[in-house]
């Protein structure tokens, strides 16, 4: 794209419900501290200097005192002009916790991005790309990465074959064609609606097997759209994901290395 579109009224859904089982940290993850700083505080900083919303829902574990508080005081030093913060009690899975977002996004909001507070190094860049392709039409997009390892599919063993190894190979994935998906994923307000409310009809299975938004969209139907994403959008999923983010805040390369 050569030039930025006009924007759309944005909103991001901010999910930081989630538990933090992998971390093993024995809190939500969203409290957990990186550099110092609870892991939810970066998210909530990157989002509001990539200057794109105009409010940022943020789904926290219900009942977290301590989390609603940091959104509070958060919220109090924003400045005049910056986004509206509201918090609301997220839900058992990821994709309670992006409905409940839904259900609180103010009138007039034109596109959504959903965004995981456990990406909470994501660059401003990724943001912006994500945003100038919905202002440019694209009904849903995501970032993306290349797939750096080679992606196999396996199948348990059986028989003889158990006495092996556990597990055998069915086949190998065109690795040019794959692409690690990121978040902030964005929407046309109409279209991530859409995608929820089929998604209704989805037995748990189902369900379960839906891991990100962009799937719900792929199921009805709608195009979706691929950007760069980042390295540096990493998913704090783990306790090395942590290490990783720790270095990239302290590393050699800056307090805030930026990989575009
Ligand atoms: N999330 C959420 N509500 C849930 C589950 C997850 O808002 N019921 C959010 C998490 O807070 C996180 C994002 O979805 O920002 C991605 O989830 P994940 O990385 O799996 O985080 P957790 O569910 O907290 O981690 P774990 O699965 O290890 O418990
Ligand atoms: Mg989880």
């Amino acid at each position: 794209m050569s030039e930025t579109p006009n924007r759309l009224v944005t909103a991001v859904i901010l999910v930081a419900a989630g538990s933090g089982q992998r971390l093993g940290y024995g809190m939500p993850k969203a409290a957990v501290p990186l550099g110092g700083e609870p892991l939810l505080t970066h998210a909530l900083r990157g989002v509001v200097a990539s200057g794109i919303s105009s409010q940022v829902c943020v789904a926290l574990p219900a009942g977290d005192d301590g989390l609603r508080r940091l959104c509070e005081d958060f919220r109090e030093e924003l400045a005049d002009g910056g986004p509206v913060l509201t918090i609301v009690d997220g839900g058992a899975t990821r994709a309670d916790s992006v409905r409940a977002g839904i259900a609180v996004l103010m009138e007039g909001i034109e596109a959504v991005l959903v965004h995981d507070a456990a990406r909470a190094l994501t660059p401003e860049s990724v943001f912006h790309r994500v945003a100038d392709a919905l202002a440019a039409g694209a009904a849903a997009v995501i970032p993306a990465i290349p797939v750096v390892d080679t992606v196999k599919t396996v199948a348990a063993t059986t028989g003889q074959d158990s006495a092996l190894a556990p597990e055998i190979v069915t086949g190998t994935a065109p690795r040019e064609e794959l692409r690690a998906v990121q978040t902030p994923q964005g929407f046309q307000l109409s279209t991530l609606l859409k995608a929820h409310e089929a998604s209704r009809a989805l037995d748990e299975k189902q369900s379960a097997a839906v891991t990100d938004d962009a799937m719900l969209v792929e199921m009805v139907g709608t195009q979706v759209f691929a950007v760069r994403g980042s390295t540096q959008s990493l998913k704090i999923t783990t306790p090395l994901d942590l290490i990783l983010a720790e270095g990239l805040l302290e590393g050699p390369l800056g307090t805030r290395w930026v990989e575009g």
